[in-house]
């Protein structure tokens, strides 16, 4: 529990923070507190920090698209390329909380396994979003954008730091 549900939140907090200094009229939106739950969706749409699913085994053979997968095999599904997919929208790179589509991301993943800690994560995102935005307005960045630290070697992608100007 521990793991599955710090390293995630905390990471879609920073880096939905860096979104959000990027982006000025989300983050009015944010402390207004319209479109919450939208702009969450597609923040994890956008995100997508646990970027691989846990493996899963095929019990039968099965086709999907042009994939042959056998019974027994291993298959390792790509969140972040699933989230990524035109059916999203002409544009999926983009951040758009307007998208009629975005509750359908997988940022959680899919089926049985799906996170059992998705709806407490929701909550707590719909929260410290508007929370932070509000409680430091004139937050911004504190290194240029070529400085910031991602992860680069970890399954839940992320910042090991985000140095921020809290403003006056
Ligand atoms: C934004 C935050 C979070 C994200 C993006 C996230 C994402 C995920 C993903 C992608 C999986 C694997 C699903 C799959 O393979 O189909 C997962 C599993 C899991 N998550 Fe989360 N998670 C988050 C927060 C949390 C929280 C807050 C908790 C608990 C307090 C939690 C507990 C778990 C557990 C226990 C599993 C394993 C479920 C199983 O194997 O049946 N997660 N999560």
């Amino acid at each position: 529990m521990l793991t599955g549900g710090l390293e995630t939140s905390a990471s879609m907090i920073a880096l939905g923070a860096l979104v959000l200094m990027a982006n000025p009229v989300m983050a009015e939106k944010m402390r207004a507190g319209e479109d919450v739950d939208a702009m969450v969706e597609e923040l994890l749409r956008y995100l997508t920090v646990v970027q691989v699913a846990f493996p899963r085994v095929a019990v039968r053979d099965v086709r999907i698209g042009d994939a042959d997968i056998r019974a027994g095999d291993v298959v390792m599904c790509s969140l972040s390329g699933a989230d990524r997919d035109v059916q999203f929208g002409p544009d999926p790179h983009s951040i758009d909380p307007g998208r009629a589509a975005n509750r359908s991301h997988v940022a959680f993943g899919y089926g049985i396994h799906r996170c059992i800690g998705a709806e407490l994560a929701r909550m707590e995102l719909r929260i410290a979003y508007p929370a932070l935005v509000r409680r430091f307005p004139a937050m911004k960045p504190a290194v240029p954008p070529a400085e910031l630290k991602f992860r680069r070697a970890s399954i839940v992608f992320g910042l090991d730091e985000l140095p921020v100007d809290l403003g006056r």
